[in-house]
């Protein structure tokens, strides 16, 4: 399928499913506690997704069974809410989407609960750093992998880190995967413009060892072969109608993120 250039008044509705998304991370953000069992966690979101008049797109996704993905420590991304407990110093990583009139939202958010070790904020200071860089780089004009490009970079600046080469970012719009696949690393300056109307979830994943992953027998949750912890930070963003970029699951738009690199968010959204 070819790539999905979306209008302005598209785009509303994209805000509106995003907004939600980054109200529901929001919400969670503020809601995990050790001693919770994550399943918890996916309650909350389905109520708030509910409440805010979507639907869940990952819940029966290729069969997936919940609102959200959970995934703690080892685990990188794709875990699936249940019984397990969370624990002091655990690294979790929570992923969720939703869909308003047809429109999808993405975004994901890795957070230490508790005591976290200085190492572990680390890693996920840098996958988050990395996310924003990725989407500043992502400007009207730029080529696609120069976002790629731009993660690898910033996360190789900071230390030794596994940059997951299986999973990356997308497309994103009337279906939650879209074309163009978005890797978190390489050359830039190739494969298609980033123009107005695109719309891309960026979603660096790192871990503090290997990159390589395997997929636990659930048939979903995503662990480091070597047992490293991971992170992983998304946002779903588009260039509007004006050149100017827009993060539809940010709550601010990445105003304050954005402007911090000198540029300026679009305000027609
Ligand atoms: N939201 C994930 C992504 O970032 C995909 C989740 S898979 C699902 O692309 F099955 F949980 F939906
Ligand atoms: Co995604």
């Amino acid at each position: 399928m070819a790539i999905q250039i979306k209008s302005l008044e598209e785009l509303k509705i994209m805000r509106r499913a995003g907004l939600l998304v980054g109200q529901t991370l929001d919400l969670l953000k503020a809601s995990i506690k050790v001693g919770m069992r994550t399943d918890a966690l996916d309650a909350i979101a389905a109520a708030n997704i509910k409440r805010g008049g979507g639907t869940s797109n990952f819940k029966g996704y290729h069969g997936y069974p919940a609102t959200i993905c959970i995934s703690i420590n080892d685990e990188i991304v794709h875990g699936i809410p249940g019984n397990r407990i969370i624990e002091d110093g655990d690294v979790v990583s929570i992923d969720c989407g939703a869909i308003i009139e047809g429109w999808h939202g993405d975004a994901a958010f890795s957070i230490g609960v508790g005591k976290v070790d200085p190492a572990d904020q680390k890693l996920m200071d840098v996958c988050e750093e990395s996310m924003w860089r990725g989407i500043a780089a992502g400007k009207q004009g730029a080529k696609l992998t120069d976002i790629g490009h731009a993660i690898e970079e910033y996360i190789k600046s900071q230390g030794k880190y596994g940059i997951l080469q299986e999973y990356g970012g997308h497309g994103i719009g009337t279906e939650m995967h879209q074309e163009p696949h978005v890797l978190n690393f390489g050359k830039p300056g190739n494969g298609p413009e980033i123009v107005a109307g695109l719309a891309l979830a960026i979603e660096p994943m790192i871990t503090r060892g290997s990159a390589k992953t395997k997929v636990l027998s659930d048939d979903w949750t995503v662990v480091s072969q070597d047992k490293s912890r991971g992170a992983h930070f998304e946002n779903s963003y588009v260039i509007c109608p004006d050149g100017k970029p827009f993060v539809l699951t940010a709550l601010d738009g990445g105003a304050s993120r954005l402007n911090s690199y000198g540029i300026s968010i679009s305000n027609l959204l």
